[in-house]
């Protein structure tokens, strides 16, 4: 196993009114090949903020997140906005609850996306097999207002491994799904992400899904 994920000491505050919130105090593991974190608490205490912050959308206050990818190891206070845009773009996916597909464009053209992006063509293939992996081969022509829920969140899954990348950040994926849905979806999520030999870092609140991960982060409010 290979480390993927250090996050060291990390804090975040935010400005509640006058007042000043201290949303994540003194953050600190690690994420390995092949493993899943989950991170779990109740809404409000900061889920969606760490998973920012490993996507280097927002700064910490305190603390250091360093990624490690093939034989690159990219420390977050080294780079620039851009730099961290770029490094998002190439190795890292995003799942979110409300799916966050563009509306406009197919089931296909929502996965290639981050290719185009990225200008990684070559992995059309792989993508588009994904997908059919994923259940939904037939849907490619359709746009996503056609797809049930359990659909769009397979579509937003092989987008967000359709550039392979090391780490993938699933905000509440499942937190829109009925139950039955929910657990496939997070078994389909964590099968592709394994077969990518990638971490998984999962913000949840349910403790079926968190019993999937190798480990559990626990946020207090
Ligand atoms: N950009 C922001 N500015 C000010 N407060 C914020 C901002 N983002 C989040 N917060 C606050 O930080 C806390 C944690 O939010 P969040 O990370 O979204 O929690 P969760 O995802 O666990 O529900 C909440 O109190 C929220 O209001
Ligand atoms: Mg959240």
């Amino acid at each position: 196993m290979t480390r993927i994920l250090s996050v060291e000491n990390l804090s975040k505050r935010f400005m509640d009114g006058n007042q000043e919130r201290l949303v994540l105090d003194d953050v600190s593991f690690v994420v390995e090949s092949g493993t899943a974190l989950a991170v779990c608490g109740p809404s409000g205490c900061g889920k969606s903020t760490l998973l920012n912050l490993i996507a280097g959308i927002l700064e910490p206050d305190a603390g250091r997140i360093v990624l490690n990818s093939g034989s690159d190891e990219i420390d977050y206070a080294s780079l620039t906005r851009i730099e961290k845009t770029q490094v998002r773009r190439k190795h890292l996916g995003y799942v979110f609850q409300f799916f966050n597909l563009v509306p406009t464009l197919t089931v296909r053209e929502n996965v290639l996306l981050p290719l185009e992006l990225n200008g990684s063509e070559h992995l059309e293939r792989a993508s588009l097999d994904r997908l059919a992996a994923l259940g939904l081969a037939d849907r490619e022509d359709d746009f996503p207002e056609s797809l049930s829920g359990g659909e769009r969140q397979r579509t937003a899954i092989a987008r967000a491994l359709a550039h392979e990348p090391v780490l993938v950040l699933a905000d509440e994926p499942t937190g829109n799904l009925d139950a039955g849905n929910a657990q496939t979806v997070a078994q389909l999520l964590w099968r592709e992400v394994l077969a990518l030999g990638g971490g998984l870092v999962i913000a949840t609140h349910n403790e079926s899904i968190a019993s999937m991960a190798n480990h559990v982060l626990r946020l207090n409010c």
